[in-house]
């Protein structure tokens, strides 16, 4: 992954937090990941070079407990988790440059160089370390900051603890830090959390505890000068930022790329671990007689349906699930257009294929359509010749200058949606243009060479477009530019419109992005069995008697059809099956064996249905269950409750053993054949 540099060139340099590798990433990780790799590839295409980090955090209690509970070594664990950590970046099409991962040498070996050296220069000191502790959260807590006299964030009992603990001077930086944040108003960014930054400082910034005794956890860096001590995880895990890139406090042993790529340009993070990196870091790097980066940037916190991401709620967003039914490209552009960086999000299907539809498939699929067809139809389907720009084409060229100059301020600032937006504001223009300009009416009038004019300007937008686009669509971006005849995108001439060469060939082939008529099936069945149950139709008194007629007679007819013998296929043909999901379940009124069910077949109405199924399941067992159900089966009442078809199940006369059921999860009404 990482190739030797060779020049002596700052290269443009961006971090992403270390991920704890404990749990599996979601899709709040990889955010932050195609944030940054957007940054890395604009830099590149650039000629600024460009570093781009990420990695694991794999020391502290949470790895080792998990460790323990499975009988492995941590190692072996995160050998395990670490699979998904690094699948993860060529599935978002991150190109990092390097990973790195706290337990590797070149990352140990430099951490425990900078205790001896703060140690050595009165930085780390021992004191006794007083206090409630958590196991649970891996914390100390203050008497007042208990609730309940138990642990605030995990509700797990504490108990007082006294030990001798190392000490970190962050204290003595605090000053230095101020001044630093003083006079660098870009260093935290957005503002509201610099302004956060500088509260949280007004209220006094203390020492920092950088141990942990190994006779209570003993995952992680042995302290050179004490070895009944491991490095606390924060303090290991910041010096990633560093370590991945040669440095050591020795400048004999501090390889040049270090110098090449500190100070960072951007260091992105998450809101929830701004005070770590902006106070503890900062103070470790001041005490290193480093500068901190250029900009620490604490972007938002995406949310599902207001809430936090968490296992056991089970509204964790997988980036495969994603990515697979959307399609890479199209995840990276929602996430980065959505939201302007630093805000916070909610992920919503139904807003994710309204702006897909309305961005990708709607304005910028039908100008490429649009411009590439119709070359192809007029033109011979190569790129035509300009002819002399009238206002109107001076003004869709101004579009052009003006939107990559937004463009180019948005990134550098990595305000990607504003970016994203200025591409958009030509590409919406190009559109207008084209109304306005009417090439099937040149077309018809033989004006060939203003549709040509027309044509070539049309085309020479999906030109610049695509370069726009290509550090968060790549791979559709390249797609497009080869469309053009191009040979990948080129990031030249972006700010005029005459740069394409005439009779080079173009072709419009497949859509860019094809519309979405609806959610994809996958995404369709998570969304049903997230949603709370409808409500069951009401009936009048005689419709359901007339559907009880019905009922009766279809039962007959079944039991004729049973008594017949062997049936022909075109009969089984008959039977439409479907699969169900059961938003609501409740016991029969009148009947111990049944249950009455609301059933989603993907139709106007779910169905109720009465299933025989009561001694072998509770209604809450089969709530959100998808089952086969027979669809076209004539309605029937059943002690008093009218069922709207049949639920297929597994058992002999002795009684129900299973439900007949679908392998994987599907949209509601998906037929069975
Ligand atoms: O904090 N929305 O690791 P971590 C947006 N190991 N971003 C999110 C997110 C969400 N819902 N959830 C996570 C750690 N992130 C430490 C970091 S660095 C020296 C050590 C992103 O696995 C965001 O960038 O908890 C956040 O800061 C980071 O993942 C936290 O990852
Ligand atoms: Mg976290």
């Amino acid at each position: 992954m990482s190739s030797s540099e060779n020049s002596d060139q700052k290269t443009f340099y961006v971090t992403t937090p270390i991920y704890y590798v404990n749990g599996r990433p979601h899709i709040g990780h990889a955010y932050t990941s195609i944030a940054a790799d957007t940054l890395a590839r604009w830099n590149k295409a650039m000629g600024r070079g460009a570093w781009m980090l990420t990695g694991t955090d794999e020391h502290g209690q949470k790895v080792f407990e998990a460790a323990n509970k499975r009988g492995i070594s941590p190692l072996e664990h995160i050998e395990d988790m670490l699979v998904h950590w690094k699948g993860l970046l060529p599935m978002i099409s991150v190109e990092n440059s390097d990973f790195i991962r706290t337990t590797e040498p070149r990352h140990t070996r430099v951490v425990q160089a900078v205790l001896q050296k703060l140690y050595d220069e009165g930085d780390i000191y021992a004191d006794h370390y007083e206090g409630w502790y958590s196991t649970a959260a891996e914390r100390f807590w203050t008497e007042k900051d208990l609730v309940d006299g138990k642990c605030p964030d995990t509700g797990q009992p504490v108990e007082w603890i006294k030990e001798k603990n190392w000490f970190f001077r962050m204290s003595k930086y605090a000053p230095q830090l101020a001044q630093w944040i003083d006079d660098h108003p870009d260093f935290i960014r957005p503002v509201s959390r610099r302004n956060e930054v500088l509260g949280a400082m007004k209220k006094g910034v203390g020492d920092l505890c950088i141990t942990r005794p190994k006779t209570r956890m003993s995952w992680g860096i042995e302290l050179p000068f004490d070895r009944e001590y491991v490095t606390y995880v924060w303090f290991d895990a910041l010096l990633n930022y560093i370590t991945a890139i040669g440095y050591h406090p020795d400048p004999a042993q501090c390889a040049p790329t270090f110098s090449q790529h500190w100070p960072a340009d951007y260091q992105l993070v998450g809101k929830d671990i701004l005070t770590t990196h902006s106070i503890y870091w900062s103070t470790m790097l001041f005490a290193l007689g480093l500068e901190p980066a250029h900009c620490l940037y604490a972007h938002g916190w995406w949310t599902v349906k207001g809430g936090k991401m968490s296992k056991s709620v089970g509204n964790v967003l997988d980036p495969a699930l994603l990515v697979r039914n959307y399609g890479v490209d199209a995840v990276r552009y929602f996430l980065l257009r959505e939201i302007p960086f630093g805000g916070d999000g909610d992920f919503d299907h139904e807003g994710f294929l309204l702006r897909y539809n309305a961005d990708l498939a709607n304005d910028l699929g039908n100008l490429a359509h649009r411009a590439l067809s119709m070359t192809g139809k007029w033109l011979g389907g190569v790129v035509p010749e300009l002819d002399e720009n009238t206002d109107l084409d001076d003004a869709l060229e101004a579009q052009a200058a003006e939107s990559w100059a937004a463009y180019q301020a948005a990134m550098d600032g990595a305000q990607f949606h504003s970016a994203l937006q200025a591409a958009f504001d030509l590409v919406g223009a190009a559109n207008k243009y084209i109304d306005s300009t009417a090439p099937w009416a040149l077309n018809k009038a033989g004006d060939t060479v203003r549709l040509a004019g027309v044509m070539r300007r049309c085309l020479e937008v999906c030109r610049v477009a695509a370069a726009l686009l290509s550090p968060v669509c790549p791979a559709k971006a390249d797609e497009l530019a080869r469309k053009l005849g191009q040979d990948g995108v080129q990031w030249t001439a972006l700010d005029t419109l005459r740069a394409l060469p005439a009779g080079t060939a173009v072709e419009a082939g497949e859509p860019l992005f094809p519309r979405l008529q609806e959610l994809p099936e996958e995404i369709q069945a998570l969304v049903a069995a997230a949603a709370p149950p409808p409500a069951p139709p009401k009936k009048s008194k005689n419709q359901l008697k007339r559907e009880k007629k019905a009922a009766e007679a279809a039962a007959k007819a079944a039991a004729a059809a049973a008594a017949a013998g062997p049936i022909e296929f075109s009969d089984f043909a008959k039977v439409q099956i479907k699969v169900g999901t059961v938003t609501a379940a409740e016991p029969h009124p009148q009947a111990d064996r049944l249950l009455v069910l609301t059933v989603d077949l993907g139709e106007d109405q779910p169905r109720t249905i009465v299933a025989g199924l009561a001694q072998t399941f509770s209604a809450d067992a089969l709530m959100g269950r998808q089952v086969l159900v027979v669809a076209n089966l004539a309605p029937r009442k059943l002690r008093g409750v009218e069922s709207q078809g049949m639920v297929l199940a597994i058992g002999g006369d002795d009684g129900i053993v299973a439900l007949a059921a679908s392998s994987a999860p599907v949209a509601p009404g998906t037929p069975v054949r």
